[in-house]
């Protein structure tokens, strides 16, 4: 095993690559990282000669109103949980490195837009897919590793490379939770632990649609409105949106479910804003 190097430019990260012979796993991420990036690190570090992480907390993609300034960062602590992964290279710019002065071009899947998070978090996909493209192109690995918990940034990704025709292996991994159910998220830390209990609720909704459809409800507007009275049970989840979604599209599904569908939340509790998904899979 090789140590651990942490470039801090895209020259040093190049020069780092080249004295590297074998294929590359890449898992970008923006830091404080929990059980559900390392397990993107894992899978990576199994089907992979070497593994490179990418810590970056991506401007372009908060909203004006969004917490970038608050976004959680612990770089110590997240390199000691990479070395402990056997992680090769670590790839860790500065803010001018990724955006020098005068920078201006941008990467932006349209149709994605339209739908769930694209039209709740106008310019989030653009940045998304700009620094995702970016990277790419720095890190050069042949496959690159998503979690499924942030679902429609898997079909940006999975589009901006079909569309753009670039060269990496894009690899989804399921969702890592809490015992409770709660997905795994750097954002959980701004939940008090009233909210942090009460967003169990997400999961337990959305576990329950999967049992219905199990069942053999098909009909989306009723899982819909399962989803929705589940939710309302609990006081502190301020719903923004439920969604029965085709899982290409991601446009909403109305009557019967035959291909199956991705049904995707999204719930405030006080200021934090927490997403979820889970797969219907399509039937014989
Ligand atoms: P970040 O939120 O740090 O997540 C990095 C990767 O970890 C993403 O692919 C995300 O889907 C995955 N992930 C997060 N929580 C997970 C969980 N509970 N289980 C499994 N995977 C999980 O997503 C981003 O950063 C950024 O948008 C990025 C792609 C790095 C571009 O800036």
């Amino acid at each position: 095993m090789t140590t651990m190097q942490i470039l801090e430019t895209i020259q040093a990260f190049r020069e780092a690559h080249a004295g590297l012979s074998g294929t590359l796993g890449f898992v970008p991420t923006m830091g404080y990282l929990h059980a559900g990036h390392l397990e993107l690190v894992r899978q990576a570090r199994a089907e992979c000669e070497y593994v490179a992480v990418s810590i970056f907390v991506n401007p372009a993609q908060f909203g004006p109103n969004e917490d970038l300034a608050r976004y959680p960062r612990d770089v110590p602590r997240d390199l000691e949980l990479l070395r402990a992964e056997g992680v090769d290279l670590i790839f860790l710019p500065g803010g001018d490195e990724i955006y020098p002065p005068g920078y201006s071009t941008y990467v932006e899947v349209e149709s994605m837009n339209a739908v769930l998070e694209g039209v709740r978090r106008p310019g989030h996909f653009r940045g998304v897919a700009t620094v995702v493209c970016k990277l790419f192109n720095i890190v050069q690995a042949q496959r690159a590793y998503f979690g499924q918990k942030d679902a429609q940034q898997t079909v940006v990704i999975r589009q901006m490379v079909r569309d753009l025709a670039i060269p990496t292996e894009i690899v989804i991994v399921p969702t890592v939770r809490e015992v409770d159910g709660l997905a795994m998220s750097s954002r959980n830390v701004y939940l008090d632990p009233e909210q942090r209990a009460a967003a169990a609720v997400l999961y337990r909704g959305l576990q329950q649609v999967a049992t219905l459809y199990e069942r053999g409800e098909r009909d989306a507007t009723t899982l819909r409105t399962e989803l929705q009275a589940t939710l309302a049970q609990e006081p502190l989840a301020q719903v923004e949106y439920v969604s029965i979604a085709d899982l290409v599209s991601l446009q909403e599904l109305d009557g019967s479910i035959t291909g199956g569908a991705l049904v995707s939340l999204a719930v405030r509790f006080g200021r934090t804003r927490l997403i979820d998904n889970v797969i219907l899979e399509p039937q014989a």
